[in-house]
């Protein structure tokens, strides 16, 4: 069943071209995107949306992030996003016209159900849409409207295909909301759906940086901890990289913005600690250098990830510079910048020797509290 991999997490992060072709199946059709993909009350329920609230936990969580920034920098509406655990014993102020959106691999994470049951008791007439890798899971059978992710099963603890097709998920479901509500351009609707229709070439092209990756992991063998930066969607990409490190290399990491450094964590930096960086060639790139020179200027041991035009080592320093990926756009770039950090914690818990697939005090689907 593994075939070439060693390892479930491997084999599943390198089905991620084809488990991205399979969620785009049959919910695309020329330029744009069916709404009816998300159900046949679709339309009119999108109709009525002003603001759109996400739970999840962990993984899923990251991608509702992602999203967030998507939602309001691509149609201008509102998104709020929580941890499942949280949400559901606050009392939230829902306000009206909002769609709770659940996102989970597994449709059975106990704090994630429970945040949408409770929520429904408090507004009855609350509109639910999950997002979710298990048909007929708890989340599927108790939401209003259901986009499953076509990943296929997801057998590493790790969540990694899974995650990805959340992020695809969430660009189709923000582009057929801006359509259905006239927030977005056809002209736009149809560079998102270019963008996606790219995302599996894109992405097998960073797969081939495995060799480098690889190399660079050797870095970590004797690190206690390490820190991933970045900003605008790569921050949220940050937090998903810094817990895949931690869950299966079991090395402390954190992520943070990169503008949040010199507020606290520039303190911890020093030769012992690698930072990670996630700068691909967008508008917050040079904010992002500059918070990478007072890195540099601590003796802090960089690896950044970039795309073909970022440029972050001008000056000939030998940071270790990865050019991940190539020609990403608002939406793709997230997506494709996770992989190589999905295959350096990877790498590094091969050399740590953990159980890659099965961590230690962890369970793939999380049914209790
Ligand atoms: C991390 C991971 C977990 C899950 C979380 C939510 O790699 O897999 O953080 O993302 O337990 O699970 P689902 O998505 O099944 O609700």
């Amino acid at each position: 069943e593994l075939g070439e991999h060693r390892h479930y997490m491997h084999k599943e992060i390198f089905e991620q071209p084809q488990s991205v072709i399979d969620t785009l199946q049959g919910r695309i059709s020329g330029d744009s995107v069916l709404v009816s993909a998300f159900g046949h009350q679709a339309e009119e329920i999108f109709s009525k949306i002003e603001q759109v609230q996400i739970i999840a936990c962990g993984t899923s969580y990251h991608a509702g992030l992602v999203a967030k920034y998507w939602f309001e920098d691509i149609i201008g509406m509102p998104c709020l996003v929580e941890v499942a655990s949280e949400y559901r014993y606050r009392n939230p102020v829902i306000r009206p016209n909002t769609l709770l959106l659940t996102i989970s691999q597994s449709g059975e994470t106990a704090d994630t159900l429970a945040a949408l049951r409770s929520a429904k008791a408090t507004q009855a007439d609350l509109a639910s849409l999950t997002i979710c890798n298990v048909p007929e899971s708890s989340l599927t059978r108790e939401s209003d409207l259901v986009f499953l992710t076509h990943a296929g099963p997801e057998i590493g603890v790790a969540s990694t295909k899974a995650f990805t097709t959340q992020l695809v998920a969430l660009a189709l479901f923000l582009t057929a909301m801006g359509r259905v509500q006239n927030r977005l351009s056809t002209g736009r609707e149809k560079a998102i759906v270019a963008g996606l229709q790219k995302l599996p070439s894109l992405i097998q092209s960073a797969l081939q940086h495995e060799a480098v990756i690889k190399d660079i992991a050797q870095q970590f063998a004797d690190k206690g901890s390490a820190l991933f930066l970045g900003r605008g969607t790569m921050y949220p990409i940050a937090m998903e990289g810094a817990l895949k490190l931690k869950e299966i290399s079991y090395i402390h990491a954190e992520a943070y913005p990169a503008g949040e450094l010199k507020h606290g964590p520039l303190a911890l930096i020093d030769d012992t600690i690698p930072v990670i960086a996630i700068a691909p060639k967008d508008e917050l790139l040079e904010k992002l250098k500059s918070n990478l020179q007072e890195v540099k200027a601590r003796g802090g041991q960089m690896i950044v990830f970039e795309d073909e035009d970022s440029n972050v080592n001008t000056d000939g320093d030998d940071l270790n510079v990865i050019k991940a990926t190539t020609n990403v756009g608002r939406i793709t770039a997230p997506i494709t910048f996770n992989i190589p950090l999905q295959l350096l914690s990877y790498h590094v818990a091969l050399i740590k020797g953990t159980d890659v697939d099965q961590p230690r005090n962890l369970a793939k689907s999380v049914t209790v509290e």
